[in-house]
This record gives C-alpha cells, sequence and structure tokens, in this order.
C-alpha cells in the first residue's frame, strides 16, 4: 500500500504529470474547436445546435462551475489521501476556472450583447442571475491577479489567504446564478450546490485553530502551489 502510496506521489511530483493536467484542461476546449470550424464554413454544426450561441454559453458555463468545484477539491483531497503533491495542481485549476469564466463572459458578452456597455449593464440589473454570475466573475478576477508567489509575498501570507477564501464564495455564487437561470429542472445546480456544501463543511470540520492560522509563515516565501490552504 505505501509502496503504491510512493508512486502516486512520485507521479504527482512529475513535471510530465503536470504538462499532461495542463493539456487535459484544455480538452473542453479543444473539443469546440472541430465544431466551431464546421459552423464557419457551413454555417451549421449539429453539435453547436440551432443556437451555437447558447451553446456555447452553456458549455462554458459548466466548464466553469466544474473547474470551480475541482479546484475547491485539492485540499480535502490531499487530506485525505495524504498527498501534499498535488496542492502543485491547485493553482492551475483555479486559473483554468478562471480561463472558462472568461470565455463564458466573453461568449454573452462578444456574441449575445455585441460588446455593448449600455445593454451588459441594463442585463446585469434586469435579470438576477447575470447580476449573481457577474458577482462570481468580479470575485475570481482578484484571485487570478493575485495568484502568483510575488502576490503572497507582496500581501503575506495570511491576507493572501484570507483573499483566497472568495472562491468559496465565487463557487456559491456560480451555483445560485445556476440556480436562478434553470427554467424548470434545477436538478444539476442543486447537485453542484450539494457538492460545494460538502466541500465547505469539510473544510470547517478540518479548520486549524485561530492560533496555529496566525502563526507566521516562515522566512522564505513559498509558492503559491505549495501553500497549505
Ligand atoms: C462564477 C461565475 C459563473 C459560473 C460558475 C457560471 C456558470 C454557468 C452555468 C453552469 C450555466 C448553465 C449551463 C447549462 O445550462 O448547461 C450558465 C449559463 C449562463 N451564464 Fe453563467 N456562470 C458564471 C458567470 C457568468 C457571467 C459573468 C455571465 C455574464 C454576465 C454569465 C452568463 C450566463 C448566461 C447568459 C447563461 C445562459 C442563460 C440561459 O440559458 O438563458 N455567467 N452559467
Amino acid at each position: 500500500m505505501r509502496g503504491s502510496e510512493s508512486l502516486f506521489g512520485k507521479l504527482l511530483s512529475s513535471r510530465w504529470t503536470k504538462v499532461g493536467t495542463f493539456v487535459a484542461c484544455l480538452v473542453p476546449i479543444a473539443l469546440l474547436a472541430r465544431p466551431l470550424w464546421m459552423l464557419a464554413t457551413t454555417g451549421y454544426s449539429p453539435q453547436l445546435t440551432a443556437n451555437p450561441i447558447e451553446y456555447i454559453t452553456h458549455y462554458t458555463g459548466t466548464w466553469t462551475i466544474r473547474f470551480l468545484l475541482i479546484t475547491l477539491s485539492v485540499t480535502p483531497f490531499r487530506k485525505i489521501f495524504n498527498q501534499p503533491k498535488i496542492a502543485r495542481y491547485r493553482r492551475m485549476l483555479g486559473l483554468f476556472a478562471f480561463f472558462y469564466v472568461c470565455l463564458h463572459f466573453l461568449t454573452w458578452f462578444v456574441l449575445d450583447k455585441f460588446f455593448s456597455f449600455p445593454e451588459m449593464w441594463a442585463d446585469i440589473l434586469k435579470r438576477r442571475y447575470i447580476t449573481v454570475g457577474m458577482l462570481g466573475f468580479a470575485m475570481l478576477l482578484p484571485l487570478a491577479v493575485t495568484s502568483t508567489a510575488g502576490w503572497v509575498r507582496r500581501l503575506g501570507f495570511v491576507r493572501w489567504q484570507r483573499l483566497h477564501r472568495l472562491i468559496y464564495f465565487a463557487a456559491l455564487a456560480g451555483v445560485i446564478h445556476y440556480y436562478w437561470l434553470v427554467k424548470s429542472d434545477v436538478r444539476l445546480p442543486l447537485m453542484y450546490g450539494a457538492i460545494l456544501a460538502v466541500l465547505v463543511l469539510y473544510r470547517w470540520a478540518t479548520r486549524k485553530p485561530a492560533r496555529q492560522r496566525a502563526a507566521p509563515r516562515p522566512a522564505t516565501t513559498p509558492s503559491t502551489a505549495s501553500l497549505p490552504d
């Protein structure tokens, strides 16, 4: 058992596993390339349905929420299976969540609103699911900007860690956004909400005592990839 554990640990440490994970994270967007090409050349793609904008909006939204929940699962996985090396993947996964939310937002803003800021504002004020979606997007922005080791140094570890708890609220905003936009079948948003609830409960149940949390970090600033939650 120990042998297989260390093998998994070694696998997680490998640069190639990281490269492989990076490539795997690009698969959802790569899968859109062929139907998009077909749409561009023939004017129709069965996969993108009769409403390609709606299809792409839903597709990128779904991958945003999935990547947010996958990112939030890294720490529980690390703790439960005692795999410290998996923390190296958290930043990359979080940045992919941001990448997909940018595509999601741009699909809506460019293809649906045609770069019109007045229309964008009108929709944000009019539709509550857009309001809360924008809130989620706005929360992910500072997390993406401050995801580097340089920002950990600048903000100080405790403040940086506090700021990065925003990801839970961004995921919550995403779940509410999804719940509010579906017309009748709420099973999927409820499922994502239940997964988020389990992750939040796990975090709460395994949180460190306040005194330990406030303890100063070692003088050398670690990379964000090696930071504990
Ligand atoms: C944390 C941020 C966000 C998450 C997690 C998220 C997630 C989702 C999900 C899961 C869907 C539905 C997918 C489906 O039905 O299969 C969706 C749809 C949608 N989202 Fe988002 N979203 C976010 C932010 C935004 C933002 C910032 C906008 C634009 C301002 C936006 C606009 C839309 C629109 C227009 C739809 C389709 C609504 C419809 O079908 O009528 N979302 N989003």
